[in-house]
């Protein structure tokens, strides 16, 4: 039995019997004018942050969302659509699609605003998407990437990327971990079907994703997720997990390299109105500019005194340079 299988094992019974504890999120749930998230998809909820971000959501976006669970970000999604298959869910777990079917029909007795048909449920695989090139203007997963080994998660970015539109967004939830993990824990497939031992630094995650060809990636959250302890799972060590909002945007791939915004911001502080580093970048004087990590190295190298840059926050919520 492979540690698919074991996955979808899994998630067939936390479709049959939600598990509240079985992936915490910290997130408070999206509370919005008329939305009313049903208590059974609050119970359902097995993601580790949020992909519901209104900034991503103008002008009508098509949506697919990858991995359904409980349905609660897909009625999220659907707030902001509200079109007939405006959203499409798709998830490999036949059990977990009637659940959130279900589920949708008790958040069409609690939202006077919502109707099932906004949604589209699929049967379908990350690795094989039953969608068409092109397609999408927004794609998200929720703590369903951070599963799968290394060549699968390859394939499932890869999907993802053939399905978006030029510039389309994809926006992913999923724990990171900067601490080495033993192998044990790597090869259980439960713990890893559980979001616990498949977990990648934010490094090599944010490399998965350039290395598909995504020109820009913004990192907006960082957060506490769990602890594995020596007590309870097969390690010496605490380790300590966390988990990340990340968007990866395809744009095309800038000939230096990819943009990759954690969060920093550079400041020039000094005689002249501005600074213009004549490729791109125009500093007033005393105010931030959001900054890529490739423009953080260029603007460092310049070793100059009068210009500041902070470190990653790893909440980065738009504008800057590139
Ligand atoms: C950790 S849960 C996250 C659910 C949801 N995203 C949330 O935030 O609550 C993982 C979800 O992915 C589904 N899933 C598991 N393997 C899958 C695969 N290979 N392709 C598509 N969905 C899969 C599971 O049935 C489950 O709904």
């Amino acid at each position: 039995m492979s540690y698919l299988d074991t996955t979808h094992d899994l998630y067939k019974e936390a479709a049959l019997t939600p598990d509240v504890g079985l992936c915490c999120t910290t997130n408070p749930i999206w509370e919005l004018p008329g939305l009313t998230i049903p208590t059974i998809m609050q119970e359902m909820n097995y993601g580790c942050g949020s992909t519901v971000h209104p900034r991503d959501l103008t002008n009508n976006p098509k949506i697919l969302y990858v991995g359904v669970g409980g349905g609660m970000e897909l009625l999220q999604f659907a707030y902001f659509s509200r079109q007939k298959a405006g959203v499409i869910g798709i998830d490999a777990v036949p059990e977990m699609l009637e659940a959130s079917r279900k589920n949708f029909k008790e958040a069409e007795k609690q939202n006077p605003w919502f109707k099932s048909e906004f949604i589209t449920l699929k049967k379908g695989d990350a690795l094989n998407l039953p969608v068409e090139d092109n397609t999408i203007d927004v794609a998200a997963q929720n703590c369903l990437f951070n599963i799968f080994k290394a060549e699968d998660l390859k394939k499932a970015i890869a999907e993802m990327y053939r399905v978006l539109k030029p510039h389309g967004r994809l926006v992913m939830s999923d724990p990171v971990c900067e601490q080495p993990m033993n192998n044990t824990l790597r090869n259980d497939d439960r713990l890893r079907a559980l979001c616990l031992s498949g977990s990648l630094p934010i490094k090599e995650y944010v490399k998965a994703l350039t290395d598909a060809g995504f020109g820009t990636i913004e990192i907006r959250a960082r957060k506490p997720y769990r602890i594995l302890d020596p007590k309870h799972y097969p390690t010496d060590k605490l380790i300590y997990i966390e988990s990340i909002e990340v968007a990866a945007i395809k744009d095309p791939m800038p000939a230096d390299g990819p943009c990759v915004f954690t969060g920093k911001a550079a400041i020039y502080f000094g005689e002249d109105d501005y600074f213009d580093d004549k490729a791109g970048h125009v500093l007033f004087k005393n105010q931030p500019l959001a900054i890529c990590d490739k423009t953080a190295e260029l603007l460092a190298a310049l070793e100059r005194n009068d210009i500041f840059i902070s470190e990653s926050t790893f909440h980065y919520d738009g504008g800057g340079c590139c």
